[in-house]
């Protein structure tokens, strides 16, 4: 039976340090915000930025909301996003993805300002993770480090697989492993014998969004196991992308979902606008 890796802990602990953070620099007279765009009614999104205003409220951060209509042009959100680069009490822009189809989210996305851009998306900031030199971090990836450190293990020379080649949490993922001297391979629906590379992996990151993919069978003895999916199953109930149940015999390490990936993502973000609002007043 494997260790929960408990992401709820260990986010309330990034998250208690970003809280002290913004104490401090509200005592040198810097206020810290966020803009959150929503564009349409997509509910799962809907749910994600309310826990994102609501993590913001807790920690001292002011957040602004703006929630616009699913026929949004892209005109309209290109003009919110460069009125919110040029507002200097906003620190961070964070445009939820997915966009409705009229509006291309690579334009939005390179519109972003790079220093306000907390989700890292921006073509600049990937070029830094890339070259390893970066100050923002990908949420979801950046999350998943942490978990991945919380049990101890040295990835140096360790396999890790990572399951999906999203631009969102595969590729920077794969990245911020290599950065770790970890031998990475990165398995995406063209991979020939997902099962065979997954069974190498020492440490398994899954990131593809199918309810179950990674089964007992494709895991090594004593790996760590995280799990990014967010899907509902037939009842409606959320459940990552690894069978959780199964998996955890086999395991030395796992994340649940909820409760594993998630809650890391939030205090990421958390963290990323305190280090845009410091690069912004010169503190960094
Ligand atoms: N949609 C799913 N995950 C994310 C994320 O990390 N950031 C944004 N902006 N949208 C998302």
């Amino acid at each position: 039976m494997s260790r929960i890796i408990d992401g709820k802990a260990i986010s309330a602990q990034v998250k208690e340090n970003v809280g002290r953070e913004v104490a401090e620099l509200k005592e040198k007279g810097v206020a810290v915000g966020l803009a959150v765009v929503i564009v349409g009614d997509d509910p799962a999104s809907r749910v994600y930025v309310n826990s994102k205003k609501k993590t913001c409220g807790e920690l001292g951060i002011s957040s602004e909301e703006y929630a616009l209509p699913a026929e949004t042009t892209e005109e309209e959100l290109l003009a919110l996003v460069q009125k919110l680069n040029e507002k200097p009490e906003v620190n961070g822009i964070l445009v939820q993805l997915p966009l409705p189809k009229q509006i291309d989210e690579k334009k939005v996305i390179a519109a972003i300002s790079p220093q306000k851009d907390v989700d890292a998306f921006h073509a600049e900031n990937v070029g830094k993770i890339m070259i390893g030199s970066y100050q923002m971090l990908p949420c979801t990836p950046a999350g998943c480090m942490d978990l991945i450190h919380s049990t101890g293990i040295d990835l140096t020379g360790k396999h890790c697989v990572v399951v999906g080649r999203s631009n969102i949490v595969g590729k920077p993922m794969a990245m911020l492993l290599l950065h770790e001297n970890a031998t990475v391979t990165i398995c995406h629906s063209r991979t020939r014998d997902l099962k065979s590379v997954c069974l190498q992996a020492d440490v398994l990151v899954a990131a593809v969004g199918k309810e179950k993919l990674i089964t007992a069978d494709m895991v090594k003895p004593g790996a760590v196991v995280i799990d990014v999916g967010m899907n509902r199953d037939a009842n409606g109930k959320l459940c990552g992308d690894v069978d959780f149940a199964a998996v955890s015999q086999v395991a030395s390490a796992i994340t649940p979902v909820p409760g594993g990936v998630g809650p890391m993502t939030i205090a990421t973000l958390m963290r990323n606008t305190v280090t845009a609002a410091k690069l912004q007043n010169g503190l960094l």
